[in-house]
Parts: C-alpha cells; sequence; structure tokens
C-alpha cells in the first residue's frame, strides 16, 4: 500500500492522483462528502470517470441546511443514486435533546462536542471502518491549523491513511472548477455563507472574515473543530 501512495504527488491532477488509487491500492478507499464546494469537485472526478474502487460516503447530521439536502438530491440526479448516508444512533439523539433541548449545543463548548459527537463522530467512525484510505476535500487555506497538512497522511486516531487531494486548491480554483464543469454545489454560496455545516452552527461571513468565522461563531476561535479531523 506504502508504493503506491508513493506514487501520489502535488504534480499530478486530482484526476491522475485517483486514478492511480483506484486502480493500484488493494484496500479499501473512502471518500466523505459534506456536499462542500471542495468535495463537488472530488464527487465528480470519481463519478464521472467511474473510480468505482472509491466508496463515497456523508455523515447526515439531521440538522442541515435544506439547501444542503438540495445539492445532495441533485448530485443523485447527475451521477445516479450512489452515496450512501451514514446517521447518528437514534437513541443517543433522543437521549441528548431529552437532556439538553434541541439546541443544547449552544450552552457549552461540551455540549458543542458531544453533539458534533453523537452526529458527526460516531457515525464517521463507522463509515472509516475496515478502509485503508480516507479521501477528504480538505485544504490547506481554510484555516491555520490545515496549513501544515499533508498531500497524504497518516491518521493515528482512525489508523489508516488521509489523502487531500484539492490540498493546494485555492477558493477560485474550486469555483472555476465547478462552473467550467457544470457541476451542482450549494446556492448558500450565494449569499455569503463559505463553509457550510450544520444549520443551527454556521452562519454567513462578511467581506474580509477569516474562512470558518461562520462555523460554531459563537466560540472561542481554538475550539472550531468538531473532531472529524484532528
Ligand atoms: S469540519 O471538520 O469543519 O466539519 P469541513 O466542513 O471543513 O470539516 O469539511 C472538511 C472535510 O471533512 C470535507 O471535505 C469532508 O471530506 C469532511 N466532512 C465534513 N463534514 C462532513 C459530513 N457531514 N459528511 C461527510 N464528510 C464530511
Ligand atoms: Fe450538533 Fe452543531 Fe455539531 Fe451539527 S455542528 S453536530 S448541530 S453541534
Amino acid at each position: 500500500m506504502e508504493e503506491v501512495l508513493k506514487l501520489l504527488n502535488e504534480n499530478n491532477s486530482v484526476q491522475e492522483n485517483l486514478k492511480i488509487l483506484n486502480e493500484q491500492l488493494k484496500g479499501k478507499i473512502v471518500f466523505s462528502t459534506s456536499f462542500g464546494i471542495e468535495d463537488q469537485v472530488i464527487t465528480n472526478e470519481i463519478f464521472s470517470n467511474q473510480l468505482e474502487n472509491i466508496e463515497v460516503f456523508t455523515l447526515d447530521t439531521g440538522r442541515l441546511f435544506p439547501e444542503t439536502y438540495e445539492v445532495w438530491d441533485k448530485t443523485n440526479l447527475k451521477f445516479g443514486n450512489k452515496i450512501k448516508p451514514f446517521y447518528p444512533e437514534a437513541s443517543n439523539i433522543e437521549k441528548y435533546v431529552s437532556d439538553n433541548g434541541i439546541n443544547g449545543f449552544y450552552n457549552s463548548v461540551e455540549l458543542r462536542k458531544e453533539c458534533c459527537n453523537i452526529r458527526k463522530v460516531q457515525p464517521l467512525n463507522r463509515a472509516l471502518q475496515g478502509a485503508n484510505v480516507w479521501i477528504t476535500g480538505l485544504r490547506a487555506e481554510q484555516s491555520p491549523n490545515r496549513q501544515t497538512m499533508k498531500l497524504v497522511e497518516w491518521d493515528e486516531a482512525h489508523q489508516l491513511y488521509k489523502f487531500n487531494p484539492l490540498m493546494n486548491w485555492s477558493t477560485d480554483d474550486v469555483v472555476a472548477y465547478l462552473q467550467q464543469k457544470g457541476v451542482p454545489y450549494n446556492t448558500l454560496h450565494h449569499k455569503g455563507f463559505i463553509s457550510i455545516g450544520c444549520a443551527p452552527c454556521t452562519r454567513a461571513v462578511k467581506e474580509g472574515e477569516d474562512f470558518r468565522a461562520g462555523r460554531w461563531w459563537w466560540e472561542d476561535q481554538s475550539k472550531k473543530e468538531c473532531g472529524l479531523h484532528q
């Protein structure tokens, strides 16, 4: 597996790198999409090039924007219904909401992280079971702690390799790709949204604000990760 991963490099196109993985890697490859603009680029590459050894999944937290469900639906219409959804455990949600209220995550960082854990992290762990390579839409430009990431990196927490094919893409590169190829994207991007997660935890950002300023905006800057990525 390591020999194949060494073939992935920043001078290849995304398509070339994904094809190498699809054709040569003996092992389970998964790609997680939240239907963000980066994810739509990768989804388009996977489905339009029939890279069938890559399994595409999404984590439906149950609290996504209606616009996000629309992108999911449009993506299905374009490529067929091929994205596997993972859902939170119903009993965990029932307990959390009974104990803390439907929007309990606004009350403390701990309650917010617990909600992310139930709605995202636990389903992610199920989705990654048995996977050797996890493809993501992470980009260096998105946040300071993403600037140190590598194209291929070992994920100690999940015991697999993470592959970030768009690591060095700019927002303009991503937008130009989607427009040129006619790939569906979230209409909230026309309303000032950049990084889009769950509806109650995402707001639009103002001109000049940081990429992720609209995520968990009521919290201290340093707390802003949900546990999907370390
Ligand atoms: S997060 O950690 O803040 O939620 P972000 O929204 O930047 O992550 O997305 C980064 C990458 O994480 C996406 O490209 C995607 O691979 C993965 N991801 C985030 N949210 C989800 C989700 N709900 N379902 C599947 N993958 C997701
Ligand atoms: Fe819960 Fe908000 Fe985390 Fe979504 S982003 S799982 S609603 S705390």
